[in-house]
């Protein structure tokens, strides 16, 4: 009888998942979710070929030089910027994420966000929960609109393209965005979207969505310069990760009134949030829930599961980020 592989799950994960992988692997999991440092996540790594990781576990050249046995990580994330890929392609060690079962519902909650910021729901409830509320008034809580204005979209991938159609068929809104690579004009056409380039985007638009991935190479690409650009009835709303946008020139443009409001589900030091953010009222803050609907994390949760048996049962995972480290 041939051994089993083995796997760590590194976080808390629906039991049922567990239970899928136990019929392939033994299973190590971390079920009470405390907290692991590098240390203890090297330690707990020893003689398993598997992990089941999220965004909050670092996997960089440290810990695979540590963890020779380990063959791949499948992240239950679409983002994996916690994943030093290089790194782990010269280790041969494979990377999965979870991309597509994601896509509509993360565009859903941009969309929640951008509503809810433009609209001030969450000042207005807050005012309305601390008793102050006594009469109706012309101006109170009076936001900008959202239904024909201008979204700007930074990044254009699939969470980006699904908010396009969202704002141009839903709302009727004007579509336009910025990316690296543009959209062939089919695609293009069935978002609604029209490709500017950065500084117009930044200029035109009443409300500014980020969903790029987040590399060294978009490390706070919104900073001061970028939000000076953007209209003073602009608001801004990041759904990618926090580390896109410095966190400090933003909390000052929303107080100065360079913008007027921002809509963040992610933190550069998250769980940490700046206090600067956290001191201003024209901010709503979420915490990094864009995906949570039960069955979109089920489908992720499966589909990093699907990952580890695929690749060490059958040689053949189903979303490779690193596919060259099957050809060696
Ligand atoms: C969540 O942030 C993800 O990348 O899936």
């Amino acid at each position: 009888m041939t051994m089993k592989p083995s796997v760590l799950v590194a976080r808390a994960v629906f039991p049922e998942v567990l239970d899928k992988l136990a019929q392939h692997f033994e299973v190590t999991s971390n079920q009470t979710d405390v907290f692991w440092t590098q240390e203890v996540l090297i330690q707990q790594l020893q003689g398993h070929q598997g992990a089941l990781t999220t965004g909050s576990v670092r996997i960089d050249a440290v810990v695979l030089a540590a963890c020779p046995d380990l063959k791949i990580c499948a992240n239950m994330a679409v983002g994996y910027n916690n994943f030093d890929v290089d790194a782990m392609t010269q280790a041969g060690v494979l990377a999965t994420n979870t991309p597509d079962v994601l896509t509509e519902t993360t565009a859903d909650f941009g969309f929640a966000l951008l509503l809810a910021t433009a609209r001030r729901m969450a000042e207005a409830e807050h005012f309305l929960r601390s008793g102050r509320w006594d009469r109706w008034r012309y101006d109170m809580f009076a936001g900008c609109e959202v239904h024909g204005s201008t979204l700007g979209i930074l990044g254009m991938g699939r969470i980006g393209q699904g908010i396009a159609r969202r704002a141009a068929h839903g709302f009727g809104m004007k579509v336009i965005y910025h990316n690296r690579s543009r959209l062939d004009a089919a695609t293009e056409a069935a978002c609604g979207a029209v490709w500017v380039d950065q500084s117009e985007l930044l200029r035109t638009c009443d409300h500014l969505m980020l969903v790029l991935p987040y590399s060294a190479a978009t490390h706070h690409v919104i900073g001061a310069n970028e939000l000076a650009q953007m209209k003073p009835t602009a608001t801004l709303i990041n759904i990618a990760r926090g580390g896109i946008v410095d966190e400090v020139a933003l909390a000052a443009a929303l107080r100065q009134g360079t913008i007027a409001a921002a809509g963040l589900d992610v933190f550069e030091g998250e769980p940490k949030v700046h206090p600067d953010l956290l001191a201003l009222r024209n901010v709503v803050l979420t915490p990094h829930i864009a995906s949570a609907t039960i069955r979109t994390r089920l489908a992720m949760a499966h589909l990093a599961a699907d990952n580890l048996i695929g690749y060490l049962v059958d040689g053949k995972p189903v979303t490779p980020i690193n596919p060259q480290v099957l050809a060696t």
